[in-house]
């Protein structure tokens, strides 16, 4: 039977859970010393740019699918194909998106609950407690599955609660500690010696980097990343959304959040790591870039807190505690894919979907921890760089192509009756139908080459 199906109560709070989704680790380890080392203020125009040129369009063809069928993938992307092939393929598409979203919440778990563990063990240490405190930043199997399994247990545990009462309401929560935390680390980081140098490396703009292509690939790449797209995840936050809600500037709002905190980030991350510098930590490779994602966060910057004394305790917490929930909300994202399929498509309760789907992915994560050195990287590779542009490149043929050009419009003017002569429909139309689909195939053929 049909039960009624979950909905957002407001649209700021589809906002910031749509965001929660999009701002994540890839945020905060990765933008700013890409940013940093591709060119400052430069790269992040660049990024800007081909945030809304082309990321923009295929979150949008996720949201509008999505809110149209009100359904998990599989539904909606078989209700807007009429042919029986397309159908079939559809069907597919929105199968091939919930295997890649389960796996990359499995890896995206691990390093979770690596910040879980820095977060607690820095008031451990400080209380006395170091075996324990030790044992949570050390590299170990059975370190990794614990605290994978904590953050895992979290995540479900939110997605349990349902669309509003869960998702919705921790992303509320969660959303505007992130950004106070954010935003004071940076203001006390900035007060510190060597933080301007930092900060100069990461504006000052150089176009002669920005302009190869395997930059702007790159670049597209991590955009991809960051908006959480070809997996279907906004595709299902957007079938919560309320046909009252004008989508085009609410994905709008989304992507400049996004876009927003990874910049705002970048005022913590550069100036850190030049404070970090200036006090004798190492922070850059033997071939002179500058260290990032993981060496960053839990070599450079646990050096550099070490030097801060006692506030530095406060800071680590602070620090780890920001990027614990930057993954919280993206997790629950992850999951809810899997989750909205099993409670439409088989009838199970959402508790019972949600400690399936949970418990699944949580088995696939503690393989993947048994053999990290082959299968951790490889996962990573094969979701990130093969099943995400896959996906989104099946969603703009899907929106552009085979849903029709009537119904996809009537969809627009649920919330804006005058939606055939807005900018937006003058131009993404072609968007998703060409543009998107081109350049999205061309990375997918170079990274698979
Ligand atoms: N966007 C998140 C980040 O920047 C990660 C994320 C959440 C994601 N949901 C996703 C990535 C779905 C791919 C697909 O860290």
């Amino acid at each position: 039977m049909t039960k009624p199906r979950g909905e957002f109560g407001s649209r700021l709070g589809f906002i910031l859970a749509a965001a929660g989704s999009a701002v994540g680790l890839g945020n905060i380890w990765g933008f700013p010393t890409q940013a940093a080392s591709n060119g400052g203020a430069a790269f992040v125009l660049v990024y800007l740019i081909l945030a809304f040129l082309l990321a923009y369009p295929v979150l949008m063809a996720e949201l509008l699918i999505g809110r149209h069928a009100h359904g998990n993938a599989v539904t909606a992307l078989t209700r807007i194909a009429s042919s029986p092939i397309s159908k079939a393929i559809g069907a597919s598409t929105g199968l091939m998106g919930i295997v890649v979203a389960s796996l990359i919440l499995s890896f995206y778990a691990i390093v979770a609950g690596w910040m879980l563990g820095f977060t607690v063990s820095y008031p451990l240490n400080a209380a006395g407690i170091t075996g324990v405190g030790q044992w949570l930043t050390a590299f170990s199997a059975e370190r990794n599955v614990a605290l994978m399994v904590i953050f895992m247990g979290m995540t479900a545990g939110i997605v349990m609660a349902g669309v509003h009462n869960g998702i919705e309401r921790w992303s509320t929560r969660l959303m505007p500690s992130l950004i106070v935390t954010l935003v004071l680390l940076a203001l006390y980081v900035l007060t510190l010696d060597g933080a301007m140098t930092g900060l100069k490396v990461y504006l000052l703009p150089d176009f002669s980097k920005v302009l190869s292509g395997d930059l702007i690939l790159a670049a597209l790449g991590s955009a991809f990343f960051s908006l959480s797209l070809g997996v279907g995840t906004m595709l299902i936050y957007g079938s919560y959304l309320s046909d009252k809600e004008d989508l085009p500037s609410t994905g709008a709002q989304v992507a400049l959040i996004d876009v927003g905190i990874a910049i705002l980030a970048g005022f913590l991350i550069m100036p850190s790591m030049y404070v970090a510098a200036e006090r004798g930590v190492e922070i850059f490779d033997a071939s002179g870039a500058l260290l990032s994602e993981d060496t960053l966060i839990f070599t450079v910057l646990p050096a550099l807190f070490d030097t801060l004394g006692g506030i530095g305790i406060l800071i680590a917490t602070a620090f780890f505690f920001l990027m614990s929930v930057a993954a919280l909300t993206s997790s629950i994202s992850m999951l809810e894919v899997p989750v909205a399929f099993l409670v439409e498509r088989f009838g199970w309760t959402r508790r019972r979907s949600a400690l399936m789907a949970g418990t699944g992915i949580a088995l696939i994560s503690t393989i993947v921890i048994m053999n990290f050195d082959a299968l951790f990287g490889l996962v990573i590779a094969v979701t990130t760089r093969f099943g995400q542009p896959l996906g989104g490149l099946l969603m703009c043929v899907y929106a552009g192509w085979i849903w029709q050009r009537n119904s996809l419009l009537g969809e627009l003017r649920k919330s804006n009756p005058d939606a055939a002569n807005t900018f937006f429909w003058r131009v993404w139309p072609l968007y998703v139908r060409v543009v998107c689909p081109v350049i999205i195939g061309v990375i997918f053929v170079r990274s698979v080459l």
